[in-house]
């Protein structure tokens, strides 16, 4: 069967060689094509008191400039009727006032140089502290609660408090967004969109234009990369590129550049956290009070089911009976902050895993040792109330990657290393993941799909999730392969569109795999059922002929393209003659597949049920040399063992934890967004707008050694052929090279002191960090 081996990505080829196309290639093939630019506003915040457009119509080309007037239906990009598309008030340095449609790009650029835009500049929040103070928040504030936080602290033998301000992500997918509008002969508009989410933007392209649902097509061939980013954000860009297109009767291709994409699109929240935490004598756990407060940006997105996951994350893979965690979001004048991997995920869990990591010494903890102590045991639950099924697994992943990556030796290699190294500090640590799996808000976990077999035994599907790179569509092809018993190459797939599976939720949430994978597997067994029943009319025949029995449909087997009653391979009749047999006997060859995920429940008011299908398990260990005179770094080791049930496709999960850890790396050790806090003209501008000044890990950032496997005899019940959800979990394995640094950097101070490290630790911050454990010694 095609499913658990180890092929590569259906598209590898063609990524490699150029051939694969992406939404912007295919405006190339258009006649009497438009492109947009837009024009962004100089100011953080401001009131546009007067937009002259007249003059930008004079530079040859420019065909028009959309504006709010010319919205037929609602001004709006959001699902939360916040996001004006054309806004009169400017919410962040770069906001997109109005849009140039022109014959060239250079034109629409030109168009848009000459338009005449005043603003009257309003006061801007920036920073995290700035909101806090001002008390500036938006949406719902909401709390995990579970016990009683004050007789926690009552019982505790060690409380301690602190605070951790850490940074965002932009998410740099390879291809910027994009959208290619047409509008056809008999009026239907159809969008290309690079979208996680194309029944969304089909929703926000219908809503702007005044439009149903079933006037707007939207597709998705593949993304360059999305990573969340573009679970929300393209919504806009498809909306401008469609009205473009509805006003002109031409097609609009609207590609943001990369300066662009980095000024107006949203990216993972930056949070604040300030915590208080009781141990007893032991170092268990006993009580943990919290406010986490996330930079939301000028308007809401996704930031409410993305604080929704970092309070389920919190408590990563230990219980802690007394919980209270409170979660706000704040507004400020920024891009508006977005999924990112992992979702809030990993923001919840670097809380819980900073505080342990600072308070292991002070407990007098090795803190593996910590952390192992607090693990959730079979039968416990979460602070949300859901239990922690195959908590067991936890504890064989942790041993087993004890055990692999050698670590008590290498621990006393460390030891003695740092002992003789005034100069150079080597740091090893291992942390645990638990992620859950499903989208918390219940709805959203469904799926459809569509398989057609045609006269000729060969088979065409088509699903409602989008390919991003993170080999979904590999995944959906061999599920179709081994669930009607055909050879891979007998399979094909068809680009993502809203007029063949509707009303899809999101690709995200890394449920792509178990939810489409489900409705085809839904979908080829129907279509498997019929064939049966025609295939045990002729093989009972056959059959006959050695025995005196006749042939079930249910026991017919499919596997390879041959089709035979159960042990009897020898008797089979090939799956092209089957087909031919069913359509001659009128039998219904294509199937929709259906797959909504059992059991979930989530009050999002109370913060209470059991919103996951299961927890996502995982660990890492990870060694580096730090610089005493620089800070800067080296990682020299990193052993992964991850759990991803029976793996549907071996190298996509290999692959995808390997990427989702170099991108965690990323996000805590590398990538550094800056925005202009200052009083002057540039405030609020993201000053990192550039791979130039956005440090992003490459190949010379990944590991000297990097040991990546997958858990062995790990079947998951009630899941696409035993499988595990793997896009986003493997991203937050990356804590431990955080930790690793903060042990290192506290090497270089007196034994058993608590080192505190900003996020991300860059070198210059794991410089401060060093630096500071140095005057500790100095001074004892
Ligand atoms: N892998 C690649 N190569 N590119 C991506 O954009 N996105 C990640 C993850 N892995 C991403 C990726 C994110 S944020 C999610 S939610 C999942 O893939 C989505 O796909 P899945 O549900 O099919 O795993
Ligand atoms: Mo992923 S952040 O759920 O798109």
């Amino acid at each position: 069967g095609a499913v658990g081996e180890a092929i590569p990505h259906e598209s590898a080829e063609a990524h490699v060689t150029g051939h694969a196309l992406y939404t912007d290639d295919l405006g190339v093939r258009l006649q009497n094509l438009l492109h947009a630019w837009p024009l962004q506003a100089p100011h953080a915040h401001a009131r546009v008191t007067r937009l002259h457009i007249t003059p930008a119509l004079e530079v040859p080309g420019v065909v028009r400039v959309l504006t709010a007037a010319d919205v037929p239906g609602l001004n709006d990009a959001g699902v939360k009727h916040d996001e004006p598309l054309f806004p009169t008030e400017v919410m962040y340095y770069g906001h997109a006032v109005c849009w140039v449609l022109a014959d060239s790009i250079e034109a629409a650029r030109l168009g848009a140089q000459m338009i005449e835009v005043e603003y009257e500049p309003l006061p801007a929040l920036l920073t995290l502290q700035e909101a806090i103070e001002a008390e500036s928040f938006q949406g719902a504030q909401s709390t995990v609660h579970r016990g009683d936080v004050e007789h926690g602290f009552a019982q505790a033998a060690h409380v301690f408090g602190g605070e951790f301000e850490f940074g965002g992500q932009e998410h740099f997918y390879l291809e910027t967004n994009a959208a290619l509008a047409q509008v056809d002969e008999w009026g239907q508009v159809f969008v290309q969109s690079s979208t996680q989410h194309p029944t969304e933007t089909q929703e926000i392209v219908a809503h702007v234009l005044g439009l149903a649902s079933n006037e707007v097509t939207v597709q998705c061939l593949r993304m360059g990369g999305g990573f969340g980013g573009k679970e929300m954000q393209p919504h806009g860009y498809a909306a401008i590129a469609a009205l473009g297109a509805v006003l002109t009767g031409r097609p609009v291709r609207l590609r943001l550049n990369r300066q662009q994409d980095l000024t107006l699109t949203g990216k993972r929240h930056p949070f604040h956290a300030s915590w208080k935490v009781g141990f007893d004598a032991d170092g268990h756990l006993l009580a943990l009070q919290a406010t986490l407060t996330s930079d939301g940006g000028w308007s809401l997105d996704l930031s409410e089911p993305v604080m929704a996951r970092a309070l389920c994350h919190i408590d990563n893979a230990y219980f802690i009976p007394h919980v209270e965690v409170h979660g706000r979001i704040a507004k400020t004048n920024k891009t508006s902050q977005t999924a990112f991997r992992g979702f809030g995920g990993p923001q919840g869990m670097l809380v819980i895993e900073d505080i342990l990591g600072r308070c292991a010494p002070l407990l007098g903890l090795e803190p593996h040792e910590l952390r192992a102590r607090n693990f959730y045991q079979p039968g416990e639950s979460t602070p949300y109330g859901q239990p922690v099924r195959h908590a067991e697994r936890l504890h064989e992943v942790w041993g087993t990657l004890l055990g692999r990556s050698d670590f008590t030796a290498r621990q006393a290699e460390v030891r003695a290393f740092n002992a003789s190294h005034p100069h150079v500090k080597r740091g090893l640590a291992i942390t645990p993941v638990k992620f859950g799996i499903s989208f918390n808000f219940t709805a959203y976990n469904q799926a459809g799909a569509l398989v057609h077999v045609y006269k000729d035994g060969s088979v065409l599907i088509n699903h409602g999730g989008t390919e991003m790179g993170q080999g979904l569509h590999t995944k959906m092809l061999q599920v179709a392969a081994t669930a009607l018993g055909v050879p891979l190459s007998c399979v094909r797939l068809a680009p993502t569109r809203t007029d063949k599976v509707p009303n899809t939720s999101a690709t995200a949430a890394s449920s792509g795999a178990d939810l489409n994978g489900g409705a085809i597997k839904d979908a080829c067994e129907q279509i498997k059922a019929r064939l049966a029943s025609v295939a045990a009319g002729s093989l009972a025949a056959q059959a006959a002929k050695v025995s005196a029995l006749g042939v079930n449909p249910g026991d017919v087997r499919f596997e390879n393209g041959r089709v035979f009653p159960v042990g009897h391979p020898e008797l089979g009749m090939d799956f092209r003659q089957v087909v031919h047999d069913a359509y001659h006997l009128r039998t219904q060859l294509w199937a929709a597949g259906y797959y909504r995920t059992p059991g979930l429940h989530w009050d999002r008011v109370a913060m209470r049920g059991e919103p996951f299908k299961y927890f996502s398990y995982g660990a890492a260990v990870s060694e580096v040399e730090v610089d005493g005179f620089t800070g800067a770094y080296r990682l020299r080791r990193v052993d992964i063992l991850h759990d991803v049930g029976d793996s549907l496709s071996p190298l996509i999960d290999i692959g995808q934890v390997e990427g989702g850890f170099v991108q965690g790396a990323g996000w805590l050790t590398l990538e550094d967004l800056r925005w202009d806090t200052g009083g002057g003209p540039y405030r609020g501008r993201l000053a990192t707008q550039a791979a130039s000044t956005y440090k992003l890990p490459s190949l010379s950032e990944v590991p000297d050694v990097f040991n990546v496997a997958l858990l062995e005899r790990a079947t998951e019940s009630g899941v696409v052929y035993g499988s595990k959800a793997v896009g986003e979990p493997p991203l937050m394995l990356a804590i431990s090279v955080r930790e690793a640094l903060r042990q290192a950097a506290a090497a270089f101070g007196p034994e058993g002191s608590s080192t505190l490290l900003a996020s991300p630790a860059t070198p210059e911050a794991v410089f401060w960090a060093l630096d500071a454990a140095r005057q500790a010694s100095a001074r004892t």
